[in-house]
């Protein structure tokens, strides 16, 4: 979306992203690819020293570099997600319609702390709940601080007096599988259910994961048809090529 956007504004874009090229470029990567962005690869651990010295690079070639962070994660980029929940809520208002719950894929917090900001400022009761991609609540880098950082940046950045603590931040990290980009059984039955009964397409990494968890939190009653849940669709639906192997062995 950012390659494309570059696109659109007349700019070039610079692609920091983990691993190693493929022989085969497919998925996002193809896409990136057909609208002209240069990737840059590295170690996911390095993913930001990297974002600089490529910035610093261009700078010394006479560029002004604008830097995204990861996720666009960052009191700009979750503004749109403030303004999503403030269009939200005049959707439901409009259908008469009450929530119980919100769910959806949350990584690198940006989503989230917009939702949740969002959720605050329009009086929203329901919970908002991030299922988590590959992050957790404990250890080192621990997410809801990261959480609470974004929302409350965004919020000065938009003049509200609203602010976010880690209470209000809805957080499962139950559905982490084998790893960030390593879909299993949870995420391919999510894929084939929502392809199968609703013909809705999700994206393996993200999408997908966090169907895959709300679907088993419907099986242990967490949810129920007494419940009234949306399931926010944040897309990267072009991640199924990048599967293509595996889902034709699922869906043979
Ligand atoms: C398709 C999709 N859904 C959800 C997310 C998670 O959003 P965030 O990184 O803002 O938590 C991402 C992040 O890259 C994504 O690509």
């Amino acid at each position: 979306m950012t390659a494309a956007a570059a696109r659109k504004a007349g700019f070039d874009c610079h692609l920091v992203l983990n691993g190693t090229p493929p022989k085969i470029p497919n998925g996002n990567l193809l896409l990136d690819i057909i609208l002209g962005a240069k990737v840059h690869y590295c170690d996911r651990k390095d993913r930001d020293k990297r974002l600089f010295q490529v910035s610093d690079q261009l700078s010394e070639a006479g560029k002004n570099p604008y830097v995204i962070p990861v996720g666009g994660s960052n009191s700009i980029g979750s503004v749109g997600y403030v303004n999503a929940m403030l269009e939200l809520n005049s959707q439901l208002d409009d259908m008469g319609v009450t929530l119980d719950a919100i769910i959806f894929a949350t990584s690198s917090g940006g989503t989230q702390a917009g939702l949740t900001l969002g959720a605050k400022i329009t009086g929203f009761k329901g919970d908002v709940l991030g299922i988590s991609i590959d992050q957790t609540k404990i250890g080192s880098n621990p997410f809801p601080p990261v959480l609470t950082q974004i929302a409350n940046a965004t919020a000065e950045r938009i003049g509200s007096d609203i602010r976010i603590t880690e209470s209000d931040c809805s957080l499962n990290c139950d559905y982490l599988g084998a790893g960030y980009a390593v879909p299993g059984e949870l995420e391919f039955n999510a894929i084939k259910d929502l392809c199968l009964y609703e013909g809705i397409l999700l994206g393996p990494v993200y999408t997908a994961r966090a169907m895959g968890g709300f679907l088993d939190l419907i099986k242990k009653g967490c949810f129920t048809k007494h419940h009234t849940v949306l399931f926010w669709h944040t897309g990267g639906t072009p991640e199924l090529f990048a599967w293509a192997d595996q889902l034709r062995e699922v869906f043979k």
